[in-house]
């Protein structure tokens, strides 16, 4: 084997350097198309090489050549076979080239992938003004999947409430029911009015908050499955799909008003403060994160439905009959000519939803298969 192949590299250098340039750069664009071996630091190709990379690339490639190639030993048939081979690798790169080329042009428009002629100088980042574009989507149009809810569905939505069971669900329970009271108290909504800038100003705020857990709970799922060696059971998009829910209900709601500068202090602090409380506490235990999170859906479920409530009354007049605003009926498909009554019924059901969905985790074994498909 050894000495074919030498006696074969001797003929082939008999090849003039110009025509083994040629043929080098020439077949090197076939090579990558048809991943067939040229050698390059050799300087030479079999014929099967040849003559595979021709039939593969025009879509007739037989195995069986390989034994006829094989019987062609005579010097005389052996050089008129190399001169052939150099015609043969024009013709091969000519047919392959215009593919490889349309495969440069689809490389160089995926971003980070290496030029596959490993020439120098061939690949060029593209400039951010390139690919920016001149205009950006409306919010919430590029977003993960999630529920799409029936008039029906909007309208089904009951306060409810999973009696706690065990230590770690008490723990949970009254934890919440302590913050939600602290809360309640602190910013005014047991005595206070409940007027169109306190209700924004509450929304606006847990919304901030809300977000948190699923991005969180997906985060530490991500990092244990890449350092466990393990498949994480399909819970990772499910809980970076409520995050982004959650973070979709504050962009809504920052359609109505912007915050002042007190008020985004506050929310920065208190970001600060509970991502890292509830990274540790989902580090020590997810039963209790996810049934945490599923008493305070439970409470956003009644806050929301306190709002509709209010807002059907007419005791927020400037929402009465209000149109929703575009990313709302965009986000959750309304009809045209929703307001903002069913804007806040759809993130009644989101909240519910994700009561559920909380709730059943918690009740799971961490390695049970998440119940929960994509956007529903
Ligand atoms: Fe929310
Ligand atoms: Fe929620």
């Amino acid at each position: 084997m050894a000495a074919a192949v030498l006696i074969e590299s001797l003929v082939f250098r008999r090849l003039s350097s110009q025509a083994l340039q040629h043929f080098r750069s020439s077949f090197l664009g076939a090579q990558k198309f048809v991943h067939v071996g040229l050698q390059p630091q050799h300087g030479f190709c079999t014929s099967f090489q040849l003559r595979a990379s021709q039939s593969k690339a025009t879509g007739s490639y037989n195995p069986t050549d390989r034994h006829a190639d094989s019987e062609q030993t005579g010097p005389n048939s052996r050089r008129e076979e190399v001169a052939s081979e150099a015609e043969v690798a024009k013709e091969v790169s000519d047919q392959a080239l215009p593919h490889f080329k349309i495969q440069k042009e689809m490389s160089s428009q995926e971003q980070g992938m290496k030029m596959s002629s490993g020439k120098k100088g061939e690949f060029r980042y593209p400039e951010p003004d390139e690919l920016v574009p001149k205009e950006a989507p409306a919010i919430g149009v590029i977003s993960l999947p999630h529920p799409i809810w029936s008039r029906e569905q909007l309208d089904s939505v009951v306060v409810a409430h999973k009696a706690p069971k065990g230590f770690v669900d008490w723990c949970a329970y009254l934890s919440v029911q302590a913050l939600r009271k602290s809360f309640d108290l602190t910013s005014g909504y047991t005595f206070g009015k409940k007027n169109e800038a306190n209700w924004l100003r509450r929304i606006i705020f847990l919304e901030t908050v809300a977000g948190v857990p699923g991005m969180m709970g997906a985060m530490v799922r991500h990092l244990k499955s890449l350092r466990s060696l393990k498949r994480d059971n399909g819970w990772i998009h499910t809980l970076l799909e409520e995050a982004e829910n959650e973070r979709m209900h504050l962009m809504v709601a920052l359609q109505i008003k912007q915050p002042g500068k007190l008020f985004r202090l506050g929310a920065v602090v208190t970001q600060g403060i509970f991502v890292n409380m509830f990274f540790l506490a989902y580090l020590a235990s997810p039963k209790f994160c996810h049934r945490f999170v599923g008493y305070l859906e439970e409470e956003a479920v009644k806050t929301y439905t306190t709002l509709l409530d209010d807002i059907a009354s007419g005791r927020i007049p400037q929402w009465t009959d209000r149109p929703a605003p575009k990313i709302a009926i965009d986000y959750w498909k309304l009809p045209e000519g929703a307001t903002f009554y069913d804007m806040f019924a759809a993130i009644r059901a989101d909240e519910a939803h994700h009561r559920l969905v909380n709730h059943t985790l918690s009740s799971m074994q961490s390695h049970h298969y998440n119940p929960f498909k994509p956007g529903a």
